[in-house]
């Protein structure tokens, strides 16, 4: 059975405690469904070599992928932000390499946004149409 926005955004807060972030101390947590009804949570990994730091998002995303879950419905990601927090650029044209699915973005406050893959990312490269 499909999860409530509520019930994804706690996926995503419990997969925030074991964010692995000891040099921004940043925690973010995602959680996404995908078609199928599959869960896949995600928090962010630094690296003492700071490029090397992978986002909440892309972590749930691949780890999806990497189980051969490419459809999604909705995405949740939390952190400690002032408002709902706001995916960095490359977790939405990564998102957006799978569709245009719902994201939810919420913070420690309770506060929520409902938003989607397209409106987070307009125009978002797309090697499939713009390829030759
Ligand atoms: N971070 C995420 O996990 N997701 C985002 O959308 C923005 C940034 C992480 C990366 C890094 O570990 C920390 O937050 C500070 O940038």
């Amino acid at each position: 059975m499909a999860l409530t926005d509520q019930e994804l955004i706690k996926r995503a807060e419990e997969a925030k405690e074991k964010a692995y972030a000891p040099y921004s101390s940043f925690k973010v947590g995602a959680a996404v469904e995908t078609e199928s009804g599959m869960i896949y949570t995600g928090c962010n990994v630094e690296n003492s070599s700071f490029g090397l730091s992978m986002c909440a998002e892309r972590v749930a995303i691949f780890k999806a992928v990497s189980e051969g879950q490419t459809k999604f419905k909705k995405i949740a990601v939390v952190a400690n932000t002032k408002g709902p927090v706001s995916p960095c650029g490359a977790c939405r044209q990564v998102m957006s390499e799978f569709g245009n699915f719902e994201v939810i973005l919420a913070n420690d406050d309770g506060e929520i946004a409902h938003t989607t893959v397209d409106l987070l990312l307009p125009g978002a490269f797309d090697l499939r149409r713009d390829g030759n």
